[in-house]
């Protein structure tokens, strides 16, 4: 926190009009005791608590994060928040044009923003990407836990279903919440506890009003397929190898015992 201004330099500035006009005047140095620098911040809010049926605007002023008066449309004037804000209040509640122009945010600013806000959205969609990941380490006929990751889309309306072997699972299907994203997108994480066997299939199926079609990602525990695979390979290998070790030992042994290797002049020239 910076240090508080001094609340008869406050009052003595705040007097001369609104916050632009009394930081005007510190800058201009007329009020000595201001510190050297400060925040001073205006923040609208229009808050939608029934769609645009009920609307409640705010108009809140802060010094050095500090609220000090704010206009409430549910008040249909400007409130003081501390002793620092009183004077702005008072100077803005005495001014019709100022009060007539908060008085007019709720419809002017908020509702008609709202509007424009709900064409779009109505019309905005963005396409689910879809991924499945298994949780554990694959192995056959091991219990596991499949996700299905449902990511990134617009409107939040979704159908997810998990089909094994072209059957919908719901008995052992759990989900996540729906998660936002903070940018108007959302995600979705739909479990699927299943121990897989050989030649089973398994499809995430999303359905999105952004589709023409539902996207279905496809898992099979391919990858315990393949572990075997690679341990075929090792079989006849190591058969291969014990068959050609097995017959390169029977033809040495053999040459050993029948042609010498060594020539014999003696006999040959003989
Ligand atoms: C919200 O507004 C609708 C009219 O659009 C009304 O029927 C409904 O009762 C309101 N809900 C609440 C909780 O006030
Ligand atoms: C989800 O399924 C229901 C019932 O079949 C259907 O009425 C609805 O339109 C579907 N929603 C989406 C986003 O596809």
């Amino acid at each position: 926190m910076r240090p508080p201004l001094n609340p008869s330099a406050w009052k003595w500035c705040a007097g001369a009009g609104t916050v632009l006009l009394a930081l005007l005047t510190l800058h201009g140095g007329h009020c000595g005791t201001a510190p050297a620098d400060f925040v001073t911040q205006a923040k609208a809010e229009c808050h939608f608590l029934n769609g645009s049926e009920r609307v409640r605007f705010l108009l809140r002023y802060f010094y050095n994060q500090e609220e000090l008066a704010y206009f409430d449309s549910d008040v249909g004037r400007f409130v003081p928040k501390t002793e620092f804000g009183k004077p702005d209040a008072d100077y803005w509640n005495s001014d019709p044009a100022i009060l007539e122009d908060a008085r007019a945010a709720v419809e002017r600013y908020c509702k008609h923003n709202y509007d424009v806000r709900k064409q779009d959205a109505r019309s905005w969609k963005v396409i689910p990407k879809v991924r499945i990941t298994p949780t554990k380490t694959m192995s056959l006929d091991h219990q596991t836990m499949l996700v299905c990751y449902v990511e990134d889309f617009y409107p939040p309306a979704i159908n997810i279903s998990w089909i094994k072997n072209g059957k919908e699972e719901t008995g052992s299907v759990m989900s996540t919440e729906m998660l936002q994203n903070g940018d108007w997108t959302y995600q979705i994480h739909l479990f699927l506890e299943t121990t897989p066997e050989r030649g089973d299939t398994y499809v995430c199926q999303v359905e999105h009003s952004s589709l023409k079609s539902p996207i279905t990602v496809e898992w099979k525990p391919d990858s315990s397929e393949s572990a075997k695979s690679k341990r075929l390979t090792g079989i006849v290998g190591f058969v291969l190898g014990a068959i050609f070790i097995t017959l390169g030992l029977i033809i040495y042994l053999k040459n050993k015992k029948g042609t010498p290797r060594i020539p014999v002049p003696q006999n040959d020239v003989a």
